[in-house]
């Protein structure tokens, strides 16, 4: 998908779901908007850019972490995940424009995302756009998912559904998408490329909660997020709940008195500009 692409996407269908599932979708995500906060350390006072902040989730937290004397702003291409963010985080600054070529000054001392930076159609351009941003002594600090093979939460519902649904667009590992940043090389050469140095790339792993109860989890993975979600979509109704039903048989082993967990697998991405 070019950048133009994304931001249909984001502006359709995809974007008006984030926002009326805003809950929903950041009580899953929750683990990994605490990673960020642990692994960039936002301080009193910081000033704050969160990339492809969506509906806000990030935002609030950063915006919490550097307090009255900070200041937080989201940027993305999103206008319906925006409208969220803005109520939801009234004391950021939000603006709605392509992080790719938006014009920054130096002015932040954090450049951070939470799942936003994964969708840039040339994105060693991109990032070196996102190091324009950083104060001299400034740092970027993000988090991306691995593989999909490695989160569980995406591979055991794909396989489930996976004798039901048509062949999918062959996955691109390093194409703009949900895991075009699963190489920590790729990274590495691209962060390079783009200026950045000292960058280190960290192993997170967790466990993320899909939903409360079974019909929450199924909800989630074929309904919400997630690349069998967007391989139902062009579904007829009786392929539909065979996936449904497929994927409720895979995840009910993992129900707990806690919600129903599955593993997730993500990269903690540092750098200085
Ligand atoms: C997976 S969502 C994550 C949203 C949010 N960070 C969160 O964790 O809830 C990806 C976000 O990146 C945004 N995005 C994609 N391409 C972008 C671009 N070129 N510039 C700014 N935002 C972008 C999308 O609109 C979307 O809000």
């Amino acid at each position: 998908m070019s950048n133009d692409d994304q931001v249909a996407y984001w502006n359709g269908p995809v974007g008006d779901k984030w926002a009326k599932y805003q809950d929903r979708i950041d009580a899953t995500l929750a683990p990994l908007g605490h990673a960020v906060i642990a692994f960039a350390k936002p301080q009193p006072g910081e000033s704050v850019l969160d990339i492809g902040c969506g509906t806000g989730a990030l935002s609030e937290l950063m915006e919490a972490a550097v307090g009255e004397d900070g200041m937080v702003t989201g940027l993305d291409i999103s206008d319906p995940m925006l409208q969220t963010a803005r109520q939801r985080v009234p004391d950021a600054r939000f603006i709605l424009a392509d992080a790719t070529d938006y014009g920054f000054g130096p002015v932040y001392d954090l450049v951070t995302s939470r799942l936003g930076v994964m969708f840039f159609d040339a994105p060693a351009t991109a990032f070196a756009n996102l190091r324009r941003a950083l104060k001299p002594d400034g740092r970027l600090a993000f988090i991306c998912w691995r593989g999909p093979k490695e989160n569980d939460w995406v591979s055991l519902p794909y396989a489930a559904a996976k004798p039901h649904i048509p062949p999918q667009p062959t996955f691109d590992p390093t194409g703009p998408g949900q895991f075009s940043l699963a190489d920590p090389d790729h990274i590495r050469g691209m962060l390079e490329q783009a200026g950045f140095k000292d960058i280190r790339i960290e192993k997170f792993d967790g466990m993320m909660v899909l939903g409360k109860d079974l019909d929450e989890a199924v909800n989630y993975c074929t309904r919400l997020v997630g690349p069998t979600a967007r391989a139902m979509k062009d579904l007829d109704v009786g392929a539909r709940e065979a996936v449904t039903n497929a994927v409720r048989e895979t995840l009910a082993p993992l129900a707990t008195a806690d919600g129903v967990k599955a593993g997730i697998a993500c990269w903690l991405v540092s750098a200085k500009p």
